[in-house]
């Protein structure tokens, strides 16, 4: 929902569809897979979590913020610095600070050339409608209720995930803690983390502006291709006249019995 360091939006698109009526974030940061499916008018019942206070802060702020809140911010121009709005809240200096200086892990306040502040508050303008209903908690992920739900879990990397003010300790208690979710699990890395057995997810991140040497192989697991389950996962409803189009016939049906099974 706002610009933030690690963030998802560039590739939400290509991890796979929320299944549950209810998305967790227990790495929520800015939420980009929560915000991706509710702009394409996927509805979902949204909880949101992370330890970083100044990600707290934020949500919390979103939460409850007016569209005219937002419209009233500051028009700020490069070399610009937050300290001189005295009139801001700590709230709105974050936000504001995440956007004037992309790419930096923390909110700055003096404005760069980069700066992406304008076209951060109109997506957050466009944006607040669809987050009126989400929940925030302040907390470790640890913590999270076992419940059913699509979990997209988006840990700091295990290589490169050190500019976060809060890291994983140990990804071998992680590993054990998302094979103990229920209903649709879908972790998120890059190369070269080892901690699940992950699967590449087909895109390549510039990480590092023009250095093409610095390119992001992202890593996916969903469980499935180990062969895990989720505990006490219901049985797949598949509709019997979807299975009979998915089963590979050999030799192919007749084609007027085919149309009569569909
Ligand atoms: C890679 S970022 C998530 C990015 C997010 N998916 C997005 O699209 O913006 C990882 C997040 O995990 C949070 N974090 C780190 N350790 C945590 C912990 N133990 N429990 C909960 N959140 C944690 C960090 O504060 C950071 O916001």
């Amino acid at each position: 929902m706002f610009y933030y360091y690690g963030r998802r939006k560039q590739i939400a698109h290509r991890y796979p569809s929320p299944q549950y009526t209810h998305i967790i974030e227990p790495f929520a940061g800015s939420a980009a897979y929560s915000m991706y499916w509710a702009e394409q008018g996927i509805e979902r019942e949204v909880t949101l979590i992370d330890k970083s206070e100044v990600v707290a802060i934020i949500w919390k702020y979103l939460l409850s913020a007016k569209e005219t809140d937002i419209k009233n911010l500051p028009k700020l121009k490069t070399g610009d610095t937050l300290d001189d709005y005295q009139q801001l809240s700590k709230a709105e200096k974050f936000l504001i600070g995440f956007h004037i200086n992309p790419g930096s892990a923390v909110p700055k306040l003096t404005v760069s050339k980069a700066s992406r502040w304008e076209a951060g508050r109109k997506y957050i303008i466009k944006t607040l409608p669809l987050v009126r209903h989400w929940k925030f908690i302040h907390g470790d992920y640890f913590d999270a209720d076992a419940t059913f739900a699509t979990w997209f879990i988006d840990p700091p990397f295990q290589c490169g995930g050190s500019h976060y003010q809060h890291q994983i300790n140990d990804y071998n208690v992680l590993g054990d803690w998302v094979k103990s979710r229920c209903g649709q699990v879908i972790v998120c890395e890059a190369e070269p983390a080892t901690w699940l057995p992950f699967r590449d997810l087909g895109s390549t991140v510039n990480n590092g502006g023009l250095n093409s040497a610095k390119r992001r192989k992202d890593l996916i697991w969903t469980g499935e291709s180990d062969g895990w389950q989720p505990l006490s996962a219901p049985k797949p409803k598949v509709k019997r006249a979807q299975y009979l189009v998915e089963v590979d016939y050999s030799p192919p049906l007749p084609s007027k019995l085919f149309e009569r099974l569909k």
